[in-house]
């Protein structure tokens, strides 16, 4: 299957100092979805963030479907397909969620009803402003308002912050049925590792910002130790 996010040799970091990002390579596939997971301070906000043009790019490339996408232009990306759900959710508390909805609806963007068929729970709270809705809520709005986008690649920054297992357990398979009927790629970036490998096709591990395993999210999952290790900044193929 032909790549829809190919990114490589990616630096990213901030404007006073080197690159907290280093020669990071990523390739999805339509439907494919990522778990980009790594400790605190790995890097993984400063790669979504690099993606979604919020950063400028301190080396590599960035395509959508083959067409190259400029360093630092979070404009241009979004309109490429490069959507992020960023972790403080950006939200308009004061408008309603139908109102939230309709106002990042691209043109031929998908209706509030298919969303609402996403998120049924969101149905019953159109004309509830947003700052009223719970944690949960509140990411299901987040996540419907990065879907009006009409996303190629969807990039989701810790999907579950603030937010009990339980809700992020209802969260992840949809999250799964958006890529399987839309083909939209996914990046997630996710704290629980054992719920995101069992959603996930493949995981990234990033440690102090190098990419230290990647690999099936099934083979992964059987294999937690190897996790383990990596979190701790073990490269592959390392001897411990
Ligand atoms: N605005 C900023 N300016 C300068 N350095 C920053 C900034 N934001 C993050 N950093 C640094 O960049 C590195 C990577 O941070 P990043 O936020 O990408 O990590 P993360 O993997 O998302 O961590 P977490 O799991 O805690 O969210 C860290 O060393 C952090 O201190
Ligand atoms: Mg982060």
């Amino acid at each position: 299957m032909s790549a829809v996010l190919e990114c490589a040799g990616l630096d990213a970091g901030y404007s006073n100092g080197r690159p907290c990002v280093r020669g990071l390579d990523l390739t999805l596939a339509a439907g494919e979805v990522l778990c980009l997971l790594g400790p605190n301070g790995a890097g993984k906000t400063t790669v979504l963030n690099t993606l979604a043009g919020l950063l400028p790019r301190l080396g590599g490339t960035v395509r959508i479907a083959g067409a190259e996408i400029g360093s630092g232009r979070a404009r241009k990306a979004s309109r490429a397909g490069l959507v992020l759900v960023p972790d403080d959710r950006a939200l308009f508390t004061g408008l309603t969620v139908t109102q939230n909805l309709e106002l990042a609806r691209k043109r031929s963007g998908p209706a509030v009803a298919d969303i609402v068929e996403y998120f049924p729970r969101l149905g019953e709270r159109l004309g509830v402003r947003a700052g009223m809705l719970s944690g949960g809520e509140q990411q299901m709005l987040a996540i419907g308002r990065a879907l009006m986008q009409k996303p190629t690649v969807l990039l989701i920054d810790e999907l579950s912050m603030g937010l009990a297992p339980v809700i992020v357990e209802a969260l992840l398979p949809v999250i799964r049925r958006v890529a399987d009927d839309r083909g939209t790629a996914v990046i997630l970036v996710e704290q629980h590792v054992r719920l995101a490998l069992a959603t996930a096709d493949t995981a990234v591990v990033l440690a102090h910002g190098q990419q230290v395993l990647h690999g099936p999210a099934a083979e992964l999952a059987a294999d937690p130790q190897r996790i383990e290790r990596a979190y701790l900044g073990a490269a592959e193929g390392a001897t411990a």
